[in-house]
């Protein structure tokens, strides 16, 4: 499973991408924008927006240049990452850029044997279990990774004002990746490593916040202006079982990207009994899904964290009417935090209608300018 192409067709089909005109940029500089003052909780013209999962298959434009270039390759080709990841703010003028790669880009770059089957997920060719599975799981260089920065930099040079967000897997749901072999509902594996040889889990995740935290800076030292720490599936964990076996490594890997000096989302599903934890364990923004109303995750939290959040995904298939009312509702709920950043509860459904999204954002716009 190589991932170090060189595709020069696809390359060709990559439009020229015209600069990102200042799309919603108050300023010139990114680290200026509304993105990144809502994240440190400071006066914004409007209450930015993005989605995660923006950058892919809701796109028609997204499915055309991926046509036959398989998922990790395609993460790997900086003029295609670049396009992808440029299109949803073009369409949708969203307040910020996602980066386009996976969470499990940097461990195949490590060198462990994965693919990303298309409608399935991750899949890992030897899954890990045993003590000499954790000791053979290689580190990750920043020069395995040079494409990585040469994407970015491409595309903050594009993107002028508007952020771009870099982000990582966190321990935890690598973990789980890399321990069932692939995705799972119930992290049956994961947790009887977590119960049966907690030395093993741990030594696991250190090395796996070593990976992300490489990752994340390689992304923030070649100019992204935020980072997202995604756990999407640490909502699995009870709040015990959080504190004790994965808030250290999440900590870590949030830790070293405060001495970089960009806001920090902590990001997971089903995580309402989390969310403190969450935000302790080094976060400036919290990410919400949508299972609980935003000013009840802001009462959780306390006043010391923004929040990111928090429309069902599933509503952007509702009739529109409906749709309005959530969204203003979440923008009234959003105000109680010390911060807000609209975004879905989880990821944009491919299915989606990329115009009911357009048309959010300029509602999240017009409802939230000031
Ligand atoms: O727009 C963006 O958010 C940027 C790109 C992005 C992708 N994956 C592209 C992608 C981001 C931020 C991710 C993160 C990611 N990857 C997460 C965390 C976010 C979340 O959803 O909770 C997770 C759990 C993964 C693992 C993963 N990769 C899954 C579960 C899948 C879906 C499998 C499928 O095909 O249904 C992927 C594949 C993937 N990652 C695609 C994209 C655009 C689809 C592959 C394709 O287009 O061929």
């Amino acid at each position: 499973m190589s991932n170090m192409p060189s595709n020069p067709a696809a390359a060709r089909r990559c439009s020229p991408h015209g600069r990102i005109e200042a799309v919603n940029a108050v300023s010139a500089d990114p680290r200026e924008s509304n993105l990144v003052r809502a994240a440190r909780g400071q006066s914004t013209t409007h209450t930015p927006v993005w989605f995660m999962r923006q950058a892919g298959r809701s796109l028609p434009e997204y499915k055309k240049v991926r046509e036959g270039i398989p998922m990790l390759q395609s993460c790997r080709m900086p003029e295609l990452v670049t396009e992808i990841t440029l299109q949803p703010v073009r369409r949708h003028k969203v307040d910020a850029a996602i980066f386009f790669s996976d969470i499990v880009v940097p461990l195949a770059a490590a060198g462990i044997d994965l693919d990303i089957v298309p409608g399935v997920g991750p899949v890992i060719a030897n899954p890990v279990r045993t003590a000499a599975d954790v000791e053979a799981l290689p580190e990750l260089t920043p020069d395995q990774i040079d494409d990585i920065a040469t994407s970015v930099k491409m595309l903050v040079g594009e993107l002028g004002g508007t952020p771009l967000i870099g982000f990582a897997g966190a321990p935890f749901t690598l973990a789980s990746y890399l321990v069932e072999g692939g995705p799972s509902r119930n992290h049956e594996h994961t947790k009887a490593m977590m119960y049966g040889d907690p030395g093993l889990w741990n030594a696991l995740c250190a090395k796996l916040a070593r990976i992300s935290q490489t990752f994340l800076q390689v992304q923030v030292e070649a100019g992204a202006s935020a980072i997202q720490l995604f756990d999407s599936w640490v909502g699995a964990l009870s709040l015990a079982d959080y504190q004790r076996f994965v808030a250290p490594h999440s900590a870590a890997v949030l830790g070293a990207m405060g001495e970089l000096d960009v806001p920090r989302i902590h990001f997971g599903v089903g995580t309402g009994e989390l969310l403190p934890a969450m935000g302790a364990a080094g976060a400036d923004v919290v990410g919400v899904d949508f299972r609980i109303p935003l000013d009840e995750a802001a009462r959780r939290v306390g006043p010391e964290y923004a929040l990111q959040g928090n429309l069902d995904p599933a509503l952007l298939f509702a009739p529109w009417p409906a749709i309005e009312q959530k969204v203003i509702e979440i923008l009234a709920a959003g105000k109680t935090a010390k911060g807000h950043i609209f975004n879905l509860g989880h990821g944009v459904p491919p299915t989606t209608d990329a115009e009911v999204l357009t048309r959010v954002v300029e509602l999240v716009h017009e409802h939230s300018a000031r």
